[in-house]
């Protein structure tokens, strides 16, 4: 059996699946206003009613993009990456939500059904409840590969540790065309896209360890290359996702320093991991760390990754034969609604459409800023998707569901959210932005009282800090998770090595530093023929990042 085999904890969740999502904000006893209350678990699932919400703060009234931050690669990588990670288990109960006769008028659905969280004890005194993720909550590729055993058989071609992958390059689908591959629920064409991308990725690496390593088999082959892939995701995520979306000298070095410490990459590359977690980063550190608490993905962690808002009402596609202005954005050739990029028809669009052009397009167009009144109305009445990427037959309200979901899931409402992470509460809603328009409107719903803001509404009115495309309030649990991502886990500290990984797969990871780097070796020109900036998540044709003499550490934040 091989070394992978034998050590991957990856492997092993991935066929023991359900792995609790903590809550890790307890619900804090707390004073306000002089009078002492238990914060957000006194308040009613339907107060403020979910539907009200969705309708009076959250659905979009005209598109808002981000201008030239991010593309709709990174916000296809969002769900690429909640898919590695993050999916509640349903119960068998059904909710049924109805509008209230205040907006059942601008309501899509006057009524809707979905399936309640599936709940069960945690055997502990705080919280005695909990709930179940379905996906392994470890950054292992299961996006890709699959979440059990059954899945992980699927995808695999079980020759030279190769994956399924059709001839056009994208993914093979079965007869009814629902996608082959690690995780397909409630899927669109340009995470497919994603997915194929990084199966072909896992075929690169397949084929050049075979050519440097012919006595492995294809298990052998397989297990390596997986664990190369998943470790170019986290380090993809960790060095070029994150660093666009927080656009900020300090995140750069910040993230930076998680993988390659305080003395860079040229210093990590002579002497290793030498020096500990700051000064030679948490990748490869000798011991993983989990400060006591086993790993696991929190529900708030979930909360903040609610950002449907990115998702736009049409994706543009692009005339790519159209080379005649160099490194600009080609003319747009057709207007797609996003609804039609959904499921089994987004997949029969795409495989028309071809990889390649998808990709271009999806480079040029800006996803959506997340702020209130930009949640998709089409989410309003959408078909969801069972497990299994077949389509269900109650529509659902995604904009009432959110609100409702972080209710029922005990998830602090924005203030004692604030508060359990030692951030100050705020006392009026001026204190969270000075927009008048989103005051009148948050009186509106809640008048004066600050506890009963609802998470996913208070981060998407907060005024943003220069550079980030979210919240300050989620960023603290963005930048949490993101070491413990890292550090927790033995693939990226003990088992960091060439005995784990071979050496040439080390090599592979570290020649790697950006989407670009993969999109460059498997379309060559594709780069240099329409990139401009400097990462393939900004918008293509937006400035790459001037030149900056000042060591990155010496700059102003
Ligand atoms: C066309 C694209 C997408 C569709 C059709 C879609 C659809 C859905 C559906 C049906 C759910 C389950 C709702 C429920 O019952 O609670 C869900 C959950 C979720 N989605 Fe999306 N989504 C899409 C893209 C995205 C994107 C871009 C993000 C960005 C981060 C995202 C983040 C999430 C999160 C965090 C959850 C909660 C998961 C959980 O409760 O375990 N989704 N989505």
């Amino acid at each position: 059996m091989s070394e992978t085999m034998t050590l991957n904890p990856k492997l092993a969740l991935s066929m023991e699946p359900l792995v609790f999502l903590s809550l890790s904000l307890l619900p804090a006893i707390a004073e306000v206003g002089g009078e002492t209350r238990l914060c957000g678990t006194n308040l009613k699932l339907l107060d403020p009613h979910p539907s009200v919400v969705a309708t009076k703060l959250l659905e979009r009234r005209q598109f808002r993009d981000c201008g030239k931050q991010f593309n709709m690669i990174a916000c296809s990588w969002l769900q690429f990456m909640i898919h590695d990670w993050i999916d509640h288990m349903e119960d068998t109960h059904q909710i049924e939500i109805v509008a209230p006769a205040e907006v059942v008028g601008q309501c899509p659905l006057k009524s809707f059904k979905f399936y309640q969280t599936k709940e069960i004890s945690t055997v502990s005194l705080q919280p005695n409840t909990g709930f179940i993720n379905r996906r392994t909550p470890w950054w292992d590729g299961s996006v890709i590969y699959g979440n059990d055993e059954a899945g992980m058989r699927k995808v695999r071609a079980y020759k030279d540790g190769k994956l399924k992958i059709s001839r056009d390059g994208l993914l093979e689908h079965d007869d009814i065309w629902i996608p082959i591959s690690g995780d397909i629920r409630n899927c669109w064409a340009g995470f497919s896209l994603l997915q194929a991308l990084f199966v072909k990725e896992h075929n690169a690496i397949s084929d050049m360890l075979k050519e440097h390593y012919p006595e492995f088999d294809d298990e052998k082959l397989y297990q390596h290359a997986r664990l190369v892939t998943s470790t170019i995701i986290a380090k993809i995520h960790t060095i070029d996702w994150t660093v666009e979306l927080l656009k900020t000298n300090t995140l750069l070095a910040a993230m930076r320093i998680n993988w390659y410490g305080i003395f860079g990459k040229k210093v990590k590359d002579l002497f290793g991991n030498i020096f500990g977690a700051e000064l030679s980063g948490l990748v490869g550190l000798k011991r993983p760390q989990d400060h006591g608490v086993p790993y696991s993905l929190t529900e708030e962690f979930v909360s903040v990754y609610r950002m449907h808002t990115t998702l736009p009402d049409k994706i543009f596609l692009r005339d790519i034969n159209d080379i005649s202005n160099h490194k600009s954005a080609p003319p747009i050739q057709e207007e797609v609604n996003m609804k039609d990029m959904i499921g089994k028809e987004g997949e029969r669009r795409l495989s028309k459409i071809g990889m390649e052009k998808m990709l271009v397009s999806m480079g040029h167009q800006s996803c959506g800023a997340v702020t209130l009144w930009n949640y998709p109305l089409w989410m309003r009445n959408l078909v969801a998707h069972d497990i299994n990427g077949e389509e269900r037959t109650d529509l659902v309200d995604m904009a009432s569901i959110e609100i409702y979901r972080d209710r029922e899931r005990k998830v602090p409402r924005y203030n004692e959210f604030r508060r359990n992470l030692l951030m100050i509460p705020i006392r009026k809603w001026e204190d969270m932005t000075d927009d008048e328009e989103v005051i009148e409107a948050l009186y509106e719903i809640y008048g004066d009282d600050v506890e009963k803001l609802d998470l996913l509404v208070g981060i998407h009115a907060e005024k943003k800090i220069q550079g980030f495309a979210i919240s300050e309030t989620a960023f603290f649990i963005f930048i949490l998770i993101a070491s413990r991502r890292l550090e927790a886990d033995r693939f990226f500290t003990t088992n960091f090595n060439p005995q784990t990984y071979t050496e040439k797969g080390l090599q592979w990871i570290n020649k790697t530093e950006s989407l670009k780097c993969v999109i460059d070796r498997h379309f060559p020109n594709m780069s240099k023929t329409w990139m401009r900036c400097s990462s393939a998540f900004s918008v293509w044709d937006s400035d790459p990042n001037p030149p900056n003499y000042v060591p990155l550490y010496w700059r102003l934040a």
